[in-house]
Formats: structure tokens, sequence, C-alpha cells
């Protein structure tokens, strides 16, 4: 790769991501030319790249010198470059430094590092929330959890999936566990305590779930005041934390409106792919609903876009159009795809500790950020 030989290393990184990513556009656009020049996604053209027929364009990167080592996606934070990673989220560093546009497309605000907290709760409660699966809302829960427990908040997430994948993401096997959400949904008398787990990281507990879950969901049918069961074994709690996040089933049921009238605030994750907004109106839709019959303080905080990846149009487009149809509900901060994610269900911790130089927990940090400014903006 005739990536700059010599000057820091940070340099020769940041060569190699600007290398890499026209190499990417180079083979999808422009194979087989020997000339050519990168657009960058706003039209203009940003830098002249020749090739020499072997497929690897030399050294004419200009715009890309300056930059410092790992100051693609967020200048305030520090962390190592991950080139592969960087690339998705950054295809014009250059404008983007100078501009600090984000990958929303519109101006990137400074979400200032939160100070510490004197005194903790009541929580706010926020709900993780798409009927449509592998969207990213377990990933969210965990990580965005573990972000703000790291910035102070005392968090406590709550697994309210049967399949029980945000227990397994923190490392609980959810098969051996005798005492579930099941069990202070359903049993009176149960307090949270009995059923509490605290994870590996410091400031942040689980209320885990399993297969049992699913039961309840037929169970509450039939009791009064079904749809806020889980508010009521909530609120002993609220005092405690900072910050309680819900993660939902895949589905709209009983289940998911018990965690949308619990909720302050909604997330809502959606992966950047072709059918990403089919289902939305209904997911809007359910939330008004229980907006005017059941929980009239809920509030949609934020659409967060989740497995972006820059390199491809239509990853942008997806996210151009749910920019246009969300606007100011659409978070500035854009989750990348990487496949540090699915190595940190594996690992059984969330990606801050995983990885924590990586850019994915740099992207949930500045999700933290925002959620916090947005926090304190009301
Ligand atoms: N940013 C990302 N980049 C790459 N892979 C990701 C990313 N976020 C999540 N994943 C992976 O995608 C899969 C689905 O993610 P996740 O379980 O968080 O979605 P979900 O919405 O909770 O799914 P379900 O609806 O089944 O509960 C997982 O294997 C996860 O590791
Ligand atoms: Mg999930």
């Amino acid at each position: 790769m005739p990536v700059r030989g010599q000057g820091p290393a940070g340099f020769e990184a940041v060569g190699s991501v600007a290398v890499r990513t026209f190499a990417a556009h180079q083979s999808h656009q422009i194979s087989g030319l020997t000339q050519t020049a990168h657009q960058s996604m706003d039209g203009h053209h940003v830098n002249a790249m020749a090739g020499d027929g072997s497929g690897a364009p030399h050294n004419q990167f200009a715009d890309y010198d300056e930059l410092p080592d790992g100051h693609f996606y967020d200048p305030d934070a520090e962390y190592e470059p991950d080139p592969e990673y960087a690339a998705t989220l950054a295809p014009d560093a250059a404008r983007q430094r100078r501009e600090r546009i984000g990958p929303t497309g519109r101006p990137l605000p400074y979400f200032p590092i939160p100070g510490p907290l004197t005194d903790h709760g009541p929580a706010k409660i926020i709900a993780m929330c798409n009927q449509k699966g592998g969207v990213g809302k377990t990933t969210s829960t965990i990580n965005l959890g573990a972000a703000l427990a790291e910035y102070g908040r005392r968090v406590l997430l709550v697994d309210f999936d049967p399949q029980g994948a945000l227990s397994v993401g923190l490392g609980v096997n959810p098969m051996e566990l005798d005492l579930t959400v099941y069990n202070l949904l359903m049993e009176r008398g149960m307090s949270a305590d009995e059923v509490l787990l605290k994870t590996a990281v410091p400031n942040m507990d689980l209320l885990p779930s399993n297969i049992d879950l699913s039961a309840a969901e037929v169970q509450l049918v039939s009791e009064v005041a079904r749809e806020s069961t889980l508010q009521r074994a909530l609120k002993p709690l609220l005092p405690d934390y900072d910050f309680i996040v819900i993660d939902c089933q895949p589905s709209l049921g009983l289940l998911t409106v018990n965690a949308l009238t619990a909720a302050h605030k909604v997330i809502v994750p959606l992966e950047c792919e072709f059918f990403a907004l089919r289902g939305v109106a209904l997911l809007t839709e359910t939330i008004e609903k229980v907006q005017e019959r059941l929980n009239p303080e809920l509030e949609l905080d934020g659409i967060l876009a989740t497995m972006y990846d820059s390199r491809t149009v239509h990853s942008r487009e997806v996210l151009a159009r749910v920019v246009e149809a969300f606007d100011d509900h659409v978070y500035h901060t854009v989750i990348g795809r990487t496949v540090r994610f699915p190595e940190t269900t594996v690992a059984g911790e969330p990606i801050t500790t995983y990885a924590s130089n990586s850019v994915g927990a740099a992207a949930y940090r500045q999700l933290a950020r925002e959620v916090l400014a947005r926090c304190h903006a009301e």
C-alpha cells in the first residue's frame, strides 16, 4: 500500500483509512480504470486519485495530510484508530473535520462530558423498542447502559425479552436462573432485590429474564391494569438509579406495551437497510396510543441509526431518508457496522470494556453524552 512511509505513526493509520476507503469505492465503481476522481457525499470532488493499474492508488490525499491520529468521527474522544470501522463512519473525513458535519449530514453539536453526580435518582426510564428483529436493541441497551455507567450514572438494565439476549450479552446464563423479571411481575410481595444481579460493570445492575417471561404475556391478559404491571414493579427502584433501560422484544405485544407504559422515553434503533422504515409508522402509532391512553409522559427521545456503513451508497441513502422523515428526532450519533459487536456478545460484556479504545465504544459513549444532553435540555 502506498501509504506515507514517514512521519508520526498515526499519520500512517490515517493514510491507510483513506486508502481503504478509496479502495472500496474503486472496487465498486471504477474497477479497470486507471485515472479517476472520488466524489464526496455532497457531490464535490475532494481528491483526485490515480491508480497504477494494480488497484492500489498513489498517495495523493492532500486533504488527509493534517488529520491527527484517530480524529475521524468524534474529534473530542480519545481512542485508537480502528481504520476499517472509522472508514464506515467518515467517508469524507476532511470535510467532516472542517465543518464538523456528522454522519447524518447535519452539523455535529458538541456533547460535553457530563460532570459527576452527588446524589442519584429518580431514574429516567428508557424503552429500547422496535418490533423489527435484529436492529440493535439489545446491543444498544448494553452499551448505552455501560457508557452511562462509565459517566458515573447508576444504571439498571431490564431484560424484557423472553429470549434473554440481554442477560446472555452480560455473561449470565438465563437457563440457570431461579428468579427473573417474570417473578417480579407475577408474584405479589416479590422484591426487586431478590431478582437483581450486579454486572461486571460498576454502577450497572440487571433484571434478567428467560423463557419464563413468555408465559407472562398470556397470564397478564386476565390481570387488572395489565399494561402497567412493569411500571408498578419498577416504581420502588426509581430512587436508586439515574437510568433504567428496558430491552424490548421484537413485537408490539403486551410486554412491549408494558415497557412503553413504564417508560419516560423511547429510543428506536433502526438498522440502515432497505426495509428499515417499514413498520416504523405502526410503532409510532403504538407509542401515540400508549401516550394517549396509558402514559401521557411518554415521548420519543430519538431514532438511533445502527449498522451504518457509509461506504455503501445504500446505507447513506437509507440514513438520508430516515433524517428526512424524522428530522431532529434522529440522534446525531450513528452506530457503524463492525464485527466487534457480535464479538462482545460472545465475550458477555459491553464493548466499552471489551474493546474500550474502539470506535464502537466511542460511538456509544457519544450516544450516552447525547442522551444526557437531551435530558439536560428539558
Ligand atoms: N453496529 C453493529 N454492527 C455489526 N453488528 C451488530 C451491530 N449491532 C448489533 N449487531 C449484531 O446484530 C445482531 C442483532 O443485534 P441485536 O441482538 O442487538 O438486535 P435486537 O434488535 O436486539 O434483536 P432482537 O429483535 O432479536 O432482540 C447481533 O448479532 C449483534 O451482535
Ligand atoms: Mg434483542
